[in-house]
């Protein structure tokens, strides 16, 4: 339990073993962030994953005993937020159980609700609390259909939900107790990998944030906003468009090397003329990793040996996990090898269709094994994306 403002408390849970969210490699943890509000009237914002919920009923008793809490408020209904709030409503039988009707629908659609006393709100709409009130603002698939925003105008401080989250566990609860470069490394890698493909709608809730006056972020995940603000608030200017940098990058699977050697000779190629450049062996790196590097590229080259007239299960993988998360504003060239008969390149393109992805000539192809004229093609190619790297990236 942590204050965090003016009775405002953190009564989360810090997660420092989870290494999985829904395939999502989480390397530095994560946290499920449940805030308590006291006021004449108390109210606890958003409740932790299902198992983690005797730790949030622990750190709610230190502040209030359970059978005052007025109301819960539930921004989000994915179970990493709501799966707690089965035992929540059992022991705060009292509470109003605020949310959209968007909301009220998912949590009917996960649990049993019977016996819940919703009291459902509009966009827009307030509570009191006594001193200070809560706002509920509607922001529709950032990340689910019922994404909501609790704001606290007295306050200055918003309940963000997903929106400006990391799965990052740590010891402190505020920006200003980390090291930013890493909260910033786990903040681009969680927008990459869940927000990323609702790009549009988040810039429409960066444009709501703006019309009000916030002083302190509170997300449902990670470490808590309150010094650098703008820093979080530009990032997610740059990653709702995919803003691409001056940055090729390589991805690619290879079997017996072949595809590995084009990729190389394309990376020289690219880094000859001063763009930044990322290779990432799709083997060799998770699709976690993967998501991360594209969102800020400006120029993809992708390339796999052709197993079985198709592509390398791996790439398949990755390209069916990037397809998803949708991308928006690259580029992209394709290379990869083949034995007797092709289908990887082939089948690449038809990725890059779905990603509406602007394609560069046509695929560079390989039989076995390149040879010296091959790889100054690659080359060749190589300082073709880099040069349109340059052209389109920002910085
Ligand atoms: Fe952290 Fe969309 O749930």
């Amino acid at each position: 339990m942590v204050e965090i403002k003016n009775q405002i408390y953190w009564v989360g849970y810090v997660d420092w073993s989870v290494r999985d969210f829904h395939g999502y490699k989480t390397e530095s943890g994560s946290t499920y962030n449940s805030y308590l509000v006291k006021d004449n009237d108390i109210a606890l914002i958003d409740t932790v994953k299902a198992p983690y919920v005797a730790e949030l009923i622990k750190n709610v008793s230190e502040i209030t005993d359970v059978s005052k809490v007025r109301y819960v408020v539930c921004n989000h209904a994915e179970p990493d937020h709501s799966g707690g709030l089965v035992e929540i409503m059992k022991v705060m039988p009292q509470a109003e159980l605020i949310c959209n009707s968007k909301c009220r629908d998912a949590l009917s659609r996960h649990y049993n609700v019977e016996g819940w006393k919703f009291r459902i709100v509009s966009d827009g709409e307030s509570v009191s609390l006594g001193r200070r009130s809560l706002t509920f603002i509607d922001t529709p698939m950032a990340h689910w259909p019922e994404s909501m925003f609790t704001y606290v105008k007295e306050e200055k401080l918003l309940f963000s939900m997903d929106a400006f989250g990391q799965h990052y566990a740590s010891a402190g609860r505020f920006d200003d107790q980390q090291d930013m470069a890493k909260v910033m490394t786990e903040a681009r890698k969680y927008y990459a990998n869940i927000i990323m493909p609702y790009g549009r709608n988040v810039a429409r809730v960066l444009e709501k944030a703006a019309a009000i006056d916030i002083e302190i972020i509170a997300p449902s995940h990670g470490v808590i906003w309150r010094k650098d603000l703008a820093a979080i608030i530009g990032a997610y200017k740059d990653w709702v468009v995919c803003r691409p940098l001056k940055k090729v990058l390589i991805i690619y699977d290879t079997m017996w090397g072949s595809t590995e050697k084009l990729a190389r000779a394309i990376a020289e190629g690219s880094a000859s003329t001063g763009a930044e450049v990322r290779v990432l062996s799709v083997r060799a790196n998770h699709i976690t990793d993967v998501a991360t590097e594209a969102i800020d590229c400006a120029v993809m080259a992708i390339g796999s040996a052709t197993l079985n007239m198709t592509l390398m299960p791996e790439m398949a993988s990755a390209l069916t996990y990037l397809k998803g998360l949708r991308p928006v504003n690259k580029t992209a060239a394709v290379f990869g090898s083949y034995g007797w008969g092709k289908g990887a390149c082939k089948d690449i393109l038809i990725y890059l269709a779905d990603m509406k992805c602007a394609v560069i000539g046509d695929p560079l192809e390989v039989q076995y094994v390149p040879d010296k004229e091959k790889l100054a093609e690659a080359y060749a190619l190589g300082v073709k994306i880099g040069r349109k790297a340059l052209e389109i990236g920002s910085k």
